[in-house]
């Protein structure tokens, strides 16, 4: 690794002990990868994936006090993942009961995240990018996040520059201020090494082709084309929302840190096929191809006809749109089946700026009469214990479905499952 003298100095213990160690860490971390410089981190803001203040995570709250006491503070402020708690969404007392003993240093983890340089007290969630949030990434922003969702959406999306760094070392290159050169931060490494050619003959649903795609390309750069003629050439919020979701279920079901969609992303506007490596295979995707995916997710309810106890509808979180999108559905889809209450507790989920926006809204006290909970919890923290991972739960997620015993549905069978309690399971699903 070759050093300026400034990063050299910092190594060596110019500004103590805490500082030497994070750069040896980040240098460590870059040879691993075969990195042979450090370049700078240019967003204004950071991002960071441990937002949750686990009981069991004793190391991570000492080595944040030895940052804190020697001044190696982040150099950016930064927003971080979603928060594992919240007392509105539907919980039994003995459920609550384990979320106060997993979570007992939530408070104490806050505020050494305060210290360190949290954006705002609210900023804690996973769509950080959301315009209300305010840590959206410029084209060609050099990066130091993790969180996998993120992480995507701001290398394809918006263009900006960021490996899939794991938890504590994107907080690293905060403090640093720069972070190892290679993979995505480079134009090699974001070249696309698959091309996946889209021919459904209709729209396909998001958060299956990311899966799709996902399974498939694992961490190889995918080049999608034939999508633009389902979503258009321009990046509006609703063909954002689409990539969000697209996204995070290929960074999740696979590993994609990027994705270029062509004619439609910047550099496949910019650069066109030429962003396409010389072997690069191709994986064909129809309608037939997204039912076979589908239809291979396990069913890992106890109980695989048991009645649902809970939707989960955002994860990633819901954008504006798509949160008034849901509750217009919600109480419509309600109005027909002549309910007017939610069939079974759910749960949307957003960024706590986009969730306060919207409760002053005419369709959030619509929503609010139906006992739908509008959240900024994470729905997998909420998942992750015995308790609830047993419960037979719904969502619109497909990172979800992977990471916890959450069922998959699309968007429209988890709005009919909430609206009329009935489970129409479609095409392959089991
Ligand atoms: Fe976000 Fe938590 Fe889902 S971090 S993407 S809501 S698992």
């Amino acid at each position: 690794m070759n050093l300026t003298p400034e990063q050299q100095a910092l190594l060596d213990g110019a500004k103590g002990p805490a500082m030497a160690k994070v750069v040896k860490t980040l240098v460590m971390y870059g040879e691993c990868f075969g990195a042979t410089r450090m370049v700078p981190v240019t967003s204004r803001n950071g991002h960071i994936v441990t937002s949750f203040g686990l009981s069991m995570l004793g190391p991570v709250y000492d080595l944040m006090d030895e940052l804190i006491e020697q001044g190696a503070l982040s150099g950016q402020a930064f927003s971080a993942d979603p928060r594992p708690l919240d007392p509105a969404v539907p919980a039994n007392p003995l459920q609550r009961l384990v979320f106060k003993v997993m979570y007992s240093k939530q408070d104490d983890y806050e505020a050494q995240l305060r210290k360190m340089g949290l954006l705002r007290s609210d900023s804690f969630t996973c769509t950080c990018y959301q315009p209300e949030v305010g840590n959206r990434p410029a084209l060609g922003d050099v990066l130091s996040w993790a969180e996998s969702s993120a992480v995507v959406f701001a290398n394809s999306v918006l263009g900006a520059r960021c490996n899939r760094n794991s938890g504590i070392i994107e907080l690293f290159g905060s403090i640093a201020g720069f972070v190892p050169e290679f993979g995505l931060l480079t134009d090699e490494g974001r070249q696309a090494t698959r091309v996946i050619e889209v021919s459904c003959e209709r729209k396909p649903e998001a958060q299956v082709l990311g899966s799709a795609i996902g399974m498939k390309v694992m961490e190889d750069v995918p080049y999608i084309r034939g999508l633009d003629h389902w979503l258009g050439h321009e990046l509006t919020a609703e063909v954002e929302d689409y990539l969000k979701d697209m996204g995070a279920a290929s960074a999740s079901n696979g590993a994609v840190g990027l994705y270029h969609v062509e004619g439609l992303t910047p550099e496949a506007r910019e650069k066109g096929r030429d962003l396409i490596a010389p072997d690069a295979q191709v994986y064909r995707i129809d309608d037939a191809e997204l039912e076979r995916v589908r239809a291979s997710y396990p069913v890992m309810w106890k109980k695989p006809d048991a009645r649902p106890k809970l939707a989960f509808i955002g994860c990633p979180h819901l954008s504006a749109t798509q949160l008034e999108r849901w509750a217009g559905d919600i109480c419509e889809g309600l109005a027909a089946a002549g309910h007017r209450r939610v069939q079974v507790p759910t749960v949307l989920t957003a960024a706590p700026a986009v969730a306060e926006a919207f409760r002053k809204t005419d369709a959030y006290a619509r929503l609010a009469t139906t006992g739908a909970v509008v959240s900024s919890i994470c729905p997998l923290m909420y998942t992750n214990n015995p308790l609830c991972g047993g419960m037979p739960i719904v969502t619109n997620s497909n990172k979800l479905r992977t990471y916890s015993t959450a069922r998959y549905c699309t968007d429209r069978e988890v709005l009919e499952c909430v609206t009329t309690g009935a489970l129409a399971w479609k095409g392959g699903d089991r």
